[in-house]
């Protein structure tokens, strides 16, 4: 099964499991609360939320975590459908860059990402537009 972002049902449990991985932010710092959530076609959900340090570089993000998380449960790169990702501050959980470029690495290009916000809005788009033009590990062959 591929993602349908237009089926409202499929973004409101995306949303929720974003709201999900949320709660377990550890964000003492920033207090910023972040979440996220993929799929896999067969539905094996790996949920992800931002871990922070009071070594402040050494923070990992919410998306970022959720990625590494399906790859250390072996599930494959070619199954995964969609990235939710949801904050506790205003507007949209716009990924940053250096998530931007893991994406890049451990999803397919098409793969849907979903931006949510605080309300349940979203905004959907995919790794290659997120991320156009990214440096990968085809560069290096
Ligand atoms: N954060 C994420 O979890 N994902 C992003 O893409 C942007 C930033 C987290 C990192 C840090 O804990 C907090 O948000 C403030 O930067």
């Amino acid at each position: 099964m591929e993602f349908n972002a237009k089926d409202e049902n499929s973004i409101k449990e995306l949303y929720q499991d974003c709201l999900n991985g949320q709660k377990r932010s550890y964000a003492p710092y920033s207090k910023a609360n972040v979440g996220a959530c993929l799929w896999t076609k067969d539905k094996k959900k790996f949920y992800g939320a931002n871990i922070e340090n009071a070594s402040y570089g050494l923070t990992v993000c919410a998306e970022r975590n959720a990625m590494f998380s399906y790859v250390l449960n072996g599930a494959k790169k070619e199954d995964i459908i969609v990235l939710g990702i949801v904050a506790n501050f205003k507007g949209y959980a716009w990924p940053c860059g250096a998530c931007r470029q893991v994406m890049a690495e451990l999803l397919k290009p098409s793969t849907v990402v979903v931006i949510f916000d605080q309300k349940g809005d979203y905004k959907v788009s995919s790794v290659e537009e997120l991320l156009p033009y990214s440096f990968t590990q085809e560069d290096l062959n």
